[in-house]
């Protein structure tokens, strides 16, 4: 009951956090586009002070959008902060890493094979992890540092993969991965929460007070545009990081830290082209670059057994010795069924997981090519390989689904 229940709340909590992610990341990416396609003004608008001016259409009606140079001469009664979408993100996040990680599935984060973890000490390892690298962050960005972006951004290259490859070593691939993915969202959340929304409010309080807005106010507004520009870098990775769950060939790759590190370079890369295209520089060596570098990664991390499942090689051989279907039933029952049944006997799982029932031989042929896939050529089945299954096992199955197609 409990974890069926657990179950929808984990639903509920990521159905909300899905929504909130793309109210932040929605608006956030509307605003850098009416950026760089504000328009120069008429003349009678630039006379109250309008920099930028962009018409659009949009759900049947004519939208008609100024950007000032500094704020209007009146405060207006209703201001719309852009915020609530940011922390709402961070605190369901929060949220789904309690229910799923640190109370749910212990499969997900905990490796024995890495790392004897209790419950308590991987989530005190997962949350110091998240506000240590926050407090790094925030300390870097106020350093001389910040004055060179080219610099800060190598440095915090680096410390995301130092992050990674260190959680790596601690954590599961998929507990490991989405770590990564939350401690970039912190540091995202924090660039809103710690210098984005002071800056801003400065510059609303000096406009209230019909004031230009002083050194102190640029100086803040300066340092604000450099965190944007960090988020934006980091849109992309974090929500790689995101969907890769459902991926295991990446999390559960033995090189999982160095394929997210490459992700990040090349995503980040990418995004440049973006950025210095708005700037007005056109670059398209650099979307080449980046896609020959995803070619790359693509073939660096193909398994090295045959990922298809060759029938032909049984009938050339034939007659050698067949692996016997008893090994098999037996096999799927010691390894297996604990959480592939139609009523697992795991405590974490309620129903069997990604819906692939394991309890007879017909149903493995029913699912051979994703058994395939999944038990010999990646190796991230068992999970977390809770149940130890061993090598020649992994052979054996992996011949006995060849013999019987
Ligand atoms: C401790 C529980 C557990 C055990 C034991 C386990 N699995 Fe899984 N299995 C899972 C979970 C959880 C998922 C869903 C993974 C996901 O969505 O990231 C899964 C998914 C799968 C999938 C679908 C993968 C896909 O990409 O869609 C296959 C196939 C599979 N398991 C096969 C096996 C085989 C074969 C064994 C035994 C050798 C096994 N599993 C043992 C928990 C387990």
């Amino acid at each position: 009951m409990l974890v069926y229940l657990s179950d929808w709340l984990s639903l509920i909590i990521r159905w909300f956090h899905v929504i909130a992610g793309v109210a932040w990341i929605g608006a956030s990416f509307y605003f850098v586009w009416l950026d760089n396609n504000l328009r120069e003004p008429p003349a009678w608008k630039k006379q109250k002070g309008i920099k930028g001016d962009l018409w659009a259409i949009h759900g049947g009606g004519f939208y008609e959008v100024a950007k000032y140079e500094v704020g209007p001469e009146q405060m207006p009664t209703d201001l719309h902060w852009f915020k609530w979408e940011a922390y709402s993100t961070l605190m369901s996040g929060l949220a789904l890493l309690f229910v799923v990680y640190y109370l749910g599935n212990p499969g997900y984060l905990i490796d024995p094979s890495k790392l004897d973890l209790s419950a308590a000490g991987a989530m005190a390892i997962g949350i110091s992890t998240l506000l240590g690298v926050m407090v790094i962050y925030e300390a870097l960005i106020r350093s001389p540092l910040s004055r060179n972006g080219m610099a800060f951004g190598v440095v915090l290259y680096l410390i995301l993969v130092a992050v990674a490859f260190g959680l790596y070593q601690v954590f599961a691939g998929r507990g490991a991965y989405i770590h990564v993915g939350a401690v970039i969202g912190t540091i995202m959340v924090a660039n809103v929460f710690l210098g984005i929304v002071p800056a801003q409010r400065a510059l609303v309080n000096a406009v209230a007070r019909g004031e230009k807005p002083g050194e102190e106010v640029v100086m803040l507004a300066q340092r604000a545009m450099l965190r944007s520009r960090h988020n934006n870098y980091l849109t992309l990775p974090v929500l790689f990081i995101m969907i890769s769950n459902h991926y295991p060939m990446f999390y559960a790759n033995a090189y999982g830290w160095a394929v997210l590190a490459a992700i990040g370079a090349i995503t980040a890369y990418a995004r440049h082209f973006f950025n210095l295209r708005n700037q007005g520089q056109f670059k398209p060596s650099i979307l080449v670059v980046s896609a020959l570098a995803t070619v790359a990664l693509i073939w660096a991390m193909a398994p090295s057994a045959p990922a298809r499942i060759d029938s032909h090689a049984s009938e050339e051989g034939t007659a050698v010795s067949r692996v016997a279907d008893a090994d098999i039933s037996q096999l799927l029952a010691t390894h297996c069924q604990a959480c592939h049944a139609v009523k697992p006997t795991s405590p974490a799982f309620q129903a069997p997981p990604a819906g692939i029932v394991l309890d007879s031989l017909e149903h493995l042929k029913q699912h051979r090519d994703k058994v395939y896939q999944a038990a010999v050529a990646t190796q991230y089945m068992p999970l977390g390989n809770m149940t130890g299954i061993t090598p020649e096992e992994r052979d054996l199955l992996g011949k006995w689904l060849q013999e019987n197609p």
